[in-house]
């Protein structure tokens, strides 16, 4: 429910502009309300609490009082130093992060953008190291299988070259990250591909100015896509399927410098 309070609204139509599903209209008395029965398009975005400037919009039991005002961004050359200095951590230190640390993380998940607001994602947080050993010994179980019935060469030619590592027990999938993190949807997500992507991609940048490494794991995505017994410690509610995999922690390597990457293609 929208609820704009007649006595600060200034009738500026602020609101009106940015509602996103056009539920929102300037009333009899031009204080903006929505139409009976329209209700059920808002997508509780709350872009008509966020662009009001009098404070004048409750948006679904939020006041603006519940709200951060706006402070300061980093610059430009901040965030591309940012950009240019991430790199993905494969080598960790054998601690946990301080769990203040892993809640600043999985707070700022609330403001990731998701296709039609749909907030349904799911995520699974591994908080202690010592829970990533469920997950590495059943991977370890998985691959050495495939590699002894030889369909780890079909399916994975690419891993040749490091059969025997893996079949000595280095963790080539969870490089020995102290905690993970696995975004899942819901099947009926409206962008249920790309939602979990993007999600752990804002989670990734924070994460590298509180001093936390990052690395993606594609090859978990598909692990946990066709080990049941990986997928079930991950609590996922029913009907919810894995959409992406970031394990993190703190970083036991230093980069001395940005790396000059090879250029993609760009038309203009
Ligand atoms: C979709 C995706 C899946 C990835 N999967 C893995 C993975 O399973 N294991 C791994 O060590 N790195 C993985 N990476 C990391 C890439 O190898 C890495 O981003 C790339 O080599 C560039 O290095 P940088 O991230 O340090 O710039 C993945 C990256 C992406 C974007």
């Amino acid at each position: 429910m929208i609820a704009v309070d007649a006595e600060k609204c200034v009738r500026c139509g602020a609101c009106v502009r940015d509602c996103i599903v056009e539920v929102l209209k300037p009333g009899a008395d031009g204080v903006p309300c929505v139409a009976s029965g329209e209700e059920r398009f808002c997508l509780n975005c709350q872009h008509c609490l966020a662009v009001c400037p009098q404070g004048a919009v409750v948006c679904n039991g939020v006041t603006p009082e519940e709200c951060a005002g706006i402070g300061p961004l980093p610059g430009a050359a901040e965030l591309f130093n940012l950009l240019r200095q991430r790199r993905s951590i494969r080598q960790y230190r054998p601690e946990n992060l301080e769990p203040e640390i892993i809640d600043r993380l999985v707070e700022s998940l609330a403001w990731i953008p998701t296709g039609c607001n749909d907030h349904r994602l799911f995520f699974t947080v591994i908080r202690e190291q010592r829970e990533m050993a469920f997950f590495r010994a059943e991977m370890s179980r998985q691959l050495n299988l495939l590699i002894r019935t030889g369909i780890m060469r079909l399916v994975y030619p690419g891993y040749k070259r490091y059969l025997e590592e893996i079949a000595g027990g280095k963790d080539m999938v969870f490089r020995n990250a102290p905690h993970m993190i696995v975004a899942a949807t819901p099947r009926s997500a409206p962008c249920k591909e790309a939602d979990p992507w993007i999600a752990l991609s804002y989670f990734d940048l924070f994460a590298q100015t509180l001093g936390v490494g990052t690395c993606w794991c594609g090859f978990a995505v598909h692990a946990f896509r066709w080990n049941r017994r990986l997928r079930k410690r991950l609590n996922l509610p029913p009907g919810y399927r894995i959409g992406a995999v970031l394990l993190f922690g703190a970083p036991d390597v230093r980069y001395a410098r940005a790396t000059r990457p090879e250029q993609f293609g760009v038309s203009s």
